[in-house]
């Protein structure tokens, strides 16, 4: 079928609101384009055919089918179809799920270093990425480098990477494409631009991050002397990212279940999404870990949300969200510039720019600010600053007001610097920005050890002169500094748990400051960081325990996760002697040689005590022996530092939570037991939560039950829960109703398609920002009684319905809604001309949908409408 011109619902749904979106910088949707799930008996010509009866008219772009989904991705006229199309479409007769498409964001990741000489590779960077013999430390740091001592290389496994193409080409990633290659399968859905296309070939070298995660899987050997986690597996890659960073979410679906349709055993995506829409992702994930497939999948780098910051699909229940752990070094990339003193030779030096940074070529002598902390005022012995380049000394006003005084002598080109070696990133207020004083027109920042030099040299008489080269075209070289969290988690790796307290992420891996491939035409080797690095080491290593162990997937999951090793919390920079919540590290860093040889085997790896309100105190672990000589292990408990999620009387997840050492006690039925070869245990555990915690800021409380085996084997289940009440805390937010700019009434348009030229409408809109997930929330429609001028007093009318999309299902925490109404309802009408009241109403987390008291509700401001 064509797309044609305006569609019109012929039965009793409508086209009701004008626009809905996400906030921005989250996931955005496609107009227009829905997935859709097929009914058991139907497919896409019962589909079709419902279309037609409602006249509908829309072009297929993906159908999706294998035994686990059948479905298919329809593109409607985006114009007129709000996403009321959902409901439409959802109640026909054939379809079982319909989601809106939205785009899926990969996990943006930095990159650090890339070329292609390994003679170049930054001294920084060398000592970490090539150690001796090969010795490549993510793998010491996992056991990996062990495993392959072993001879284990993860050959016969099969593993799905969905990601953004891969550069085959290149020699440590096999040089071909196809059976008998490295790279033996894959699929291209995208293209370098957004184009549908379906082809086989995964090739891609306009984007680093594909190549990088397949190299950290199955890097063959190279000139720089590292290997993938499994050089030995084979590897299917199926493109899903155009040149750019976003991927439509239907063709995610269709790229994860094509891989599941491949045979892969595991599959690996460091992608996600935060909104309800990349949802959908889940369901299918979900379904695919049910058919035995391991799924690894990045937990995120945005910890800025605070915790409960669980992303789709890391926070699918049977998928393996990995945070990341940190490097041994900080590499950051500074610009080469150089000074001189009298006639001395020019000297190189490091700095990086900030912003504002119209800097250009500078050549100018140095002017060294003179200190004053009473009123900021560095240059209050300055002349005229025009032709200096100004040296700002830190004190305690921000750089860009004490910089306000350089500026008003003139000053256009100002560098500052900080206490610690790294420069810091100097970013000024937007110059348009309303401000009493004009400010630089370049800025930057300088290492210490080199802006004290300056100072140093200044002070004793000398004149530096400094030649800044533009910085769109100077020579850029990569520095590093010890890195005193090495080891630890990384600060940007996201925080659960799930808003229904599952725990997330599962395990950590080293993903900070990771060496491996890039395409050849971008110097074919790079340094990134991120969780994004960290997922397929993961991916690498459960290959690697398929091959030796070739067990059922819990039982790897449950190995993985309880032999990986707890860590201890980094407090800004430094090291506490507490350990790190599992909603930080999940069940800590994984530890593979332990995971394949592990010869007791625990039923669970993570245990959910839930909240005050479903309060479970008393778990079963059982433990088996598939080895051969008995294992007798003692039973103790580790706890981790507690977190208070909120701060007091707030209702939104502190981005940095206060951190308590206090910790929940456990009973073991027995803390010392010997289970012989081949036989079973059960110890019943039983938790009390700590005491004396405020449950009205949702304490986060876990740690680790310690297994120390006779034999060595050490074994470690997570447990968390939460003192306070996930179900009191649910709340709408700020469902914010804007008042019109002008006159009292919303201006609407007589035809709710048309618009006349000159006239200024408004809207009636409403955002609602719900600062942790609302499992259902639904939005109606009230009349209110004409008389009732004052706004909120007003005694509510009739009901006139859900404004659509609503009722939604699964906002997740932090997401917001944003609706503009254009007085249209489902059944069609119009409203008339008068006052109407929304009313927001929003299920308890755990609460029940058939329950009134379960949901919370709240009525906004009356407001009036009028058409015109
Ligand atoms: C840039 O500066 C670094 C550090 O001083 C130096 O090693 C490198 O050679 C410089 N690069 C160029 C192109 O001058
Ligand atoms: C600035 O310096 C760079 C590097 O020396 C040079 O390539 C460029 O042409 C210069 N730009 C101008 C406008 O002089
Ligand atoms: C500094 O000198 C320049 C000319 O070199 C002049 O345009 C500018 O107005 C002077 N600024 C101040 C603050 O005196
Ligand atoms: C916590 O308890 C609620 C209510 O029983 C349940 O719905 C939820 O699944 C539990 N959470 C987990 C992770 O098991
Ligand atoms: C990238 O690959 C395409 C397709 O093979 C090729 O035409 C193009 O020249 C390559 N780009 C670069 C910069 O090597
Ligand atoms: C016991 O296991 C070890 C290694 O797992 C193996 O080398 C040994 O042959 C086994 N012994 C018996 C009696 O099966
Ligand atoms: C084997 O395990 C079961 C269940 O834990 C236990 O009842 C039985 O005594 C064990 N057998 C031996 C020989 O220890
Ligand atoms: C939840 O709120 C109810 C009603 O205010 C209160 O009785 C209950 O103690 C609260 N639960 C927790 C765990 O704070
Ligand atoms: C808008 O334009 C129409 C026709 O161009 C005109 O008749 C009408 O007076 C205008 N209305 C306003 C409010 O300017
Ligand atoms: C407002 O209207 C309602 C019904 O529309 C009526 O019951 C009520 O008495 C009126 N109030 C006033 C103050 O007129
Ligand atoms: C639509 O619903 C509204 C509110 O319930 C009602 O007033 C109106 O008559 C209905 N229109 C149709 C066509 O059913």
């Amino acid at each position: 079928m064509a797309a044609h011109g305006l569609l019109r619902w012929s039965f009793a749904i409508l086209l009701g609101i004008a626009a809905a979106s996400t906030a921005s910088g989250r996931p955005q949707i496609v107009p227009g384009r829905y997935l859709v799930e097929f009914e058991d008996q139907h497919d896409q010509s019962s589909f079709a055919s419902n279309l037609k009866r409602s006249q509908f008219s829309a072009q297929l772009r993906i159908s999706i089918e294998s035994t686990i989904f059948k479905g298919a991705s329809y593109q409607f006229d985006s114009d007129q179809l709000g996403e009321d199309a959902l409901q439409a479409l959802a109640s026909m007769r054939s379809v079982k799920n319909v989601w809106p498409v939205s785009m899926i964001r990969r996990t943006t990741d930095d990159v650090i270093w890339s070329g292609s000489d390994p003679g170049a590779i930054p001294e920084g960077i060398r000592k970490q990425v090539t150690g001796e013999n090969g010795r490549f430390p993510p793998h010491i740091q996992t056991q990996v480098n062990r495993l392959h001592a072993e001879g284990l290389t993860g050959k016969g496994v099969k593993i799905g990477v969905v990601d953004t193409g891969v550069d085959y080409r290149h020699p440590a990633l096999g040089g071909c494409f196809g059976p008998g290659c490295l790279i033996a399968r894959g699929y291209d859905y995208t293209g370098d631009q957004d184009s549908l296309i379906n082809d086989l070939d995964p090739f891609v070298n306009c984007s680093d991050h594909g190549t990088h995660v397949t190299g950290i899987i199955a890097a063959q050997p190279n000139e720089f002397g590292f290997l993938g986690a499994a050089p030995g597996a084979e590897i299917g890659m199926y493109r899903v990212f155009t040149c750019a960073d976003e991927a439509p979410s239907d063709i995610v679906l269709a790229a994860l279940n094509q891989a599941f349709i491949d045979g892969n055993h595991i599959i690996t995506a460091s992608l996600g999404g935060a909104d309800r829409w990349s949802a959908a992702i889940s369901v299918i994930a979900q379904r695919i870990f049910d058919k035995g497939v391991i799924c690894t999948f990045a937990a995120g780098n945005s910890r800025r949300g605070g915790p409960f910051m669980v992303t789709h699909p890391a926070s699918s229940k049977d998928g393996i969200a990995v945070g990341s752990v940190e490097n041994s070094e900080i590499p950051y990339i500074l610009l080469n510039a150089t000074w001189s003193a009298g006639n001395s030779s020019p000297i190189t030096f490091g700095w990086v720019h900030g912003r504002p940074s119209a800097w250009g070529n500078v050549s100018l002598p140095l002017y060294v600010g003179d200190l004053d902390d009473m009123t900021c005022d560095q240059f209050s012995n300055a002349d005229n600053l025009t032709n200096h380049i100004v040296l700002l000394l830190p004190d305690i006003c921000r750089p860009w007001y004490s910089s306000t005084y350089a500026a008003r002598k003139g000053a256009k080109y100002v560098l500052t610097y900080g206490e610690g070696e790294k420069p810091p990133i100097v970013e000024f207020p937007d110059p348009s920005s309303k401000l009493e004083y004009s400010l630089p027109t370049a800025v930057g920042s300088l290492p210490y050890s080199v802006a004290s030099k300056f100072v140093t040299l200044t002070q004793s008489g000398e004149t530096l002169f400094l030649s800044i080269t533009d910085p769109e075209l100077a020579d850029k070289y990569v520095d590093s500094l010890p890195n005193t969290g090495a080891g630890f988690m990384s600060s940007y790796s996201n925080w659960g748990p799930t808003f229904e307290l599952d725990t997330k992420p599962d395990i950590s891996i080293p993903g900070g400051s990771i060496l491996s491939l890039f395409p050849l035409n971008q110097g074919g080797y790079g340094v990134m960081s991120g969780t994004s690095m960290a997922t397929p080491l993961a991916a690498g290593i459960f290959a690697l325990l398929i091959e030796a162990r070739g067990e059922l997937m819990t039982d790897l999951k449950n190995l993985v996760r309880s032999t990986s090793k707890p860590l201890n919390f980094l407090d800004s920079k430094e090291p506490v002697p507490y350990l790190a919540p599992v909603s930080q590290q999940g069940s800590g860093i994984a530890q593979a040689w332990d995971a394949v040889h592990a010869n007791g085997i625990p039923s669970i790896s993570k245990i959910v005590l839930n909240d005050t309100d479903h309060f479970v105190q008393t778990h079963d672990l059982t433990v088996k022996n598939v080895g051969n000589k008995s294992i007798t292990y003692l039973f103790s408990n580790r706890g981790a530092l507690t977190f208070y999620t909120l701060e007091p009387n707030s209702f939104s997840p502190a981005e940095k939570p206060q951190l308590l050492p206090r910790y929940a006690t456990v009973k073991f039925s027995e803390s010392v037991v010997t289970i012989l070869p081949g036989n079973t245990t059960i110890v019943s555990l039983s938790f009390t939560p700590p005491a004396d915690l405020d449950a009205s800021r949702i304490a986060v409380y876990s740690g680790f039950i310690t297994l120390d085996g006779s034999t060595g084997e050490r074994l470690s289940i997570s447990y968390q829960g939460v003192v306070g009440s996930m179900r009191n805390i649910t709340n709408l937010g700020s469902a914010i109703m804007k008042e019109p700019d002008s006159g009292p009434n919303f201006i609407l348009p007589k035809d709710p398609y048309t618009r006349t030229a000159n006239v200024s409408y408004q809207y009636p809109s409403y955002t609602l920002n719900a600062p942790f997930g609302i499992p259902y929330v639904d939005y109606a429609v009230f009349s209110v009684s004409r008389n009732a001028s004052t706004s909120g007093t007003s005694s509510l009318g009739e009901y006139l319905g859900s404004l659509p999309p609503f009722p939604l299902e699964f906002l997740s925490p932090l997401s917001q809604q944003r609706l503009k109404w254009n007085g249209l309802l489902y059944n069609g009408s119009r409203v008339a001309e008068g006052r109407y009241a929304f009313v927001i109403k929003g299920l308890r987390i755990f609460g029940d949908r058939e329950k009134e008291e379960d949901y919370i509700t709240q009525r906004l401001d009356d407001f009036g409408i009028e058409y015109l």
